[in-house]
């Protein structure tokens, strides 16, 4: 019996970038038909209960994704188990990630970027301070990350 894949997205804030990537994740999975449990969480505790930032908000309704409902959480020792894989935007989040791993995690932790062969090692960089161009490109990040994770899954290398 396979698992379904379930795939926790990790920022710092958990309201500009790692709500993007499970948006992409999302659509990605669906339009490749492939059943999967996708969430996202921030290493701080800043924005809980949050909405995502108005300007993910509007680059997810560009591409015709409601992300209104989201809400910002942020990661818990559960989620280490919970999940089949955690995927950090940036180096940051990835360290600060291992750092809080508890005795008897079994997700796979990784990079985002480390999905798409020839970007291993690029952050999705924090758009907080910049303006809608910056989350285009962020947009552009997680989406193509999205869509080789699903390729990924669908192939069982991951
Ligand atoms: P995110 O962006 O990590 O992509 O959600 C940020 C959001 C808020 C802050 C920093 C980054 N902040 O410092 O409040």
């Amino acid at each position: 019996m396979t698992t379904t894949p379930s795939v926790l997205f990790v920022c710092l804030g958990n309201i500009c970038r790692s709500p993007l990537a499970e948006a992409a994740f999302r659509k990605a999975a669906a339009e490749a038909g492939l059943e999967a449990i996708a969430d996202s969480a921030g290493t701080a505790a800043y924005h809980i209960g949050r909405p995502p930032d108005p300007r993910s908000i509007t680059t997810a309704a560009r591409r015709g994704i409601d992300i209104l409902g989201y809400r910002g959480r942020q990661i818990s020792p559960e989620d280490y188990t919970s999940f089949t894989h955690i995927y950090a935007l940036d180096s940051a989040n990835l360290r600060d990630i291992r750092r809080r791993a508890p005795d008897g995690a079994t997700a796979e932790i990784a990079l985002l970027m480390d999905v798409i062969e020839g970007r291993e090692g690029q952050p999705v960089i924090d758009p907080y301070h910049g303006g809608q161009d910056d989350f285009e490109a962020t947009w552009a990040d997680v989406s193509a990350a999205a869509e080789a994770l699903v390729a990924r899954l669908l192939t069982g290398r991951d």
